[in-house]
Order: C-alpha cells, then structure tokens, then sequence
C-alpha cells in the first residue's frame, strides 16, 4: 500500500472500520434510551486514552503494573509454555508497547496489531518497525469487539502457528455471555491464547480503583460526555454530572455511571433529552473474575485447560490457554 507521498511504509495496514455514515447511531439510541448508557469504547478520545496511562499510574489501580510484574518476573516460564516463533495477533494493541516487550521472550515469527484507532496504530508501527525492521507487522483498524471478521491473507506468516494476546484485562468490559462468545470466535480462528484478567477481590479495593482519590478516573468518566459532544454532536456540561462507581457482588462487576446533579435537558444530534436529577447514564462494566471462573470460561469456549500465573497478592492472573 502506497502511501501518498510516495513512500511505502515497512508494514502492510488495513482499515477494516466500517464507516458507513451513520457510524454513531448506536451512540444516540443509547443516549435517548429509557436507560441512557454510553458504550464503554468512547472513552477512548486523544484525552481519555491518556487520562487512562494516568490511571495505571495511580496506587489504586493495580492491574497494568501487575501484569507487567507477572512478564517481567515469570516471562521465561510463559514463554516457554506459549513457544517461540509464533504469529503474535494483539487485540488492542494501542501503543503496542506491551507486545513490544515480550518480543525478546517469544520471538515471534510476524506480529498483527489490531485497534480501532487507527492513526494511532499507524505512528505505533512505525516506531516499532525502525527497531525490528526484520520482523513482518501488519496493522488492522478494526472494531473487533463487534467481531474478528478480518481476511485470513493479513495473517502473514501463514504458516506460524498463532498466539493471541489480550492483555489488560479488557475482557472484563464483556458480560460473561459475551466473553464466552468473543473467546470462543477465537478459539475457532485457531492458535493459543494468552490473557491478562484483573480477580474479584475485596470490596473496598475493587472500588478505590474506580472511584481513586485524585478524582482521574472521575475525569476520565467524565470526559465521555465531550467525547459524545463532539460527536454527536451533543451539548453536555461535565459540571452537571457526578462520577459514580461501585463492585456489585452477585454480579461480579464494577458498574460506572454519571449521576445527574440536577434536572437537566441536553440536545443530542437536534433532539431533546431530558435527564432527571439523579438519573444515571451508564458508561461501564468492567467484569472481575475467579481463576477457576476464567478457567472454565476459556473451556466452555472451546480452548484447553489453562495454565495460569497469579501475582503475589492474587489480585490478577494471566491465562494461556491452547487449543482443545
Ligand atoms: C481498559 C477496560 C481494562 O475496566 O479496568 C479503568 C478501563 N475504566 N478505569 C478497566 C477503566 C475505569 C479498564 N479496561
């Protein structure tokens, strides 16, 4: 693919995102919806995505540092386990950084970066090529929470076997249903997989990282609402709402919401809305697991028993898990 000033770029990229004009419709059905909700994917503008390498930063929020522990303290082991010279396939692959780091330990035969910001992914790449010009990369702008619909002549080299990477727990934003849905399309597609899965945990723990002390992950919540402004566009003020999040047990999950401070009425793409005060637009789920949970999920969705490496204060896991 040439790009327009003439220069071909070391990668092969595909933008796989359907952009069929009216791509925020779904975003104003659930705004107008009787339970307003936003889906979790928007918080992911240019300051939601560093409002979240924030959120990793604070004491609070464990997982991203905790995971890294895990490569960092048990990556020979893992490494071993999923083998050298694999297709490596991100699922989410942002910076790419956290591939990138694993390089070294799994020698990967070819590394296919999936995201759905594409601009993003591109710069990503191309910093990664200049430091390993002999390893074939292939980005995918894709949407691939609605689907793994991508043509099989990306996968290059064919031959590799695959090993796919899901790190950071972002499963945890599928409702169980789901998850076995989205892991076993994988499994179908074929390969090994290794996934980071953030535990269910204390309480009070579980929610400090959703609702932490120097209010980011309030910001971050928060910021949907100008993401959504744009958009849409809509005009919402974020000084009208409350960052609200908590564990439901029996459900397993952190729920976040914005909370109404008052009656309001907001236009959304020229039509009225109006919010009551206290009334809630939710904006995520994030789904805490058990390892014998994970296990059996990764099961019944088509793959083997896992192995599965636990941090020191068993607060998250790391799962690879091989064919059937
Ligand atoms: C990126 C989905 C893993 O659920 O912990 C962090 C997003 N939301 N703080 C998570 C998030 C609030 C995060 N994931």
């Amino acid at each position: 693919m040439r790009a327009g000033g003439g220069f071909d770029p070391p990668f092969r990229f595909a933008d796989l995102r359907r952009d069929n004009g009216d791509a925020h419709a779904g975003l104003r059905a659930g705004l107008l919806a009787a339970q307003a909700a936003i889906p979790a994917k928007y918080f992911y503008d240019a300051l939601g995505s560093r409002l979240f390498a924030a959120i990793c930063c604070l004491p609070e929020y464990p997982l991203t540092r905790s995971e890294a522990r895990l490569f960092a303290e048990r990556g020979d082991e893992i490494a071993a386990a999923a083998g050298r010279g694999r297709l490596l396939i991100d699922l989410g692959a942002g910076d790419c950084g956290k591939a990138e780091r694993l390089f070294p330990l799994l020698a990967p035969a070819g590394y296919i970066a999936l995201d759905i910001s594409a601009d993003f992914l591109r710069e990503a790449l191309g910093g990664l090529c200049r430091r390993f010009p002999e390893l074939p990369v292939t980005g995918v702008a894709l949407d691939f929470m609605r689907g793994l619909n991508f043509p099989e002549d990306l996968l290059a080299p064919a031959q590799a076997p695959r090993l796919w990477f899901y790190p950071g727990s972002s499963i945890g934003n599928f409702a169980p249903e789901e998850a076995r849905a989205f892991l076993s399309r994988i499994a179908h597609a074929g390969g090994a997989l290794l996934i980071g899965v953030d535990l269910v945990k204390d309480k009070a723990a579980l929610e400090a990282a959703y609702d932490d002390a120097l209010g980011v992950t309030a910001a971050f919540n928060l910021n949907v609402l100008r993401h959504v402004n744009r958009l849409l566009p809509a005009d919402f003020d974020v000084a009208d709402w409350r960052h609200v999040a908590f564990f439901d047990a029996a459900a397993s999950r952190i729920e976040m919401h914005l909370e109404a401070r008052r009656n309001l009425e907001v236009r959304l793409a020229g039509q009225p809305r109006r919010f009551a005060a206290g009334e809630r637009i939710h904006t995520e789920d994030s789904y805490k697991w058990t390892p014998d949970g994970f296990a059996a999920l990764l099961e019944q969705a088509g793959f083997a028993r896992p192995r599965i490496w636990q941090d020191d204060g068993g607060g998250f896991a790391l799962f690879l898990a091989g064919p059937a």
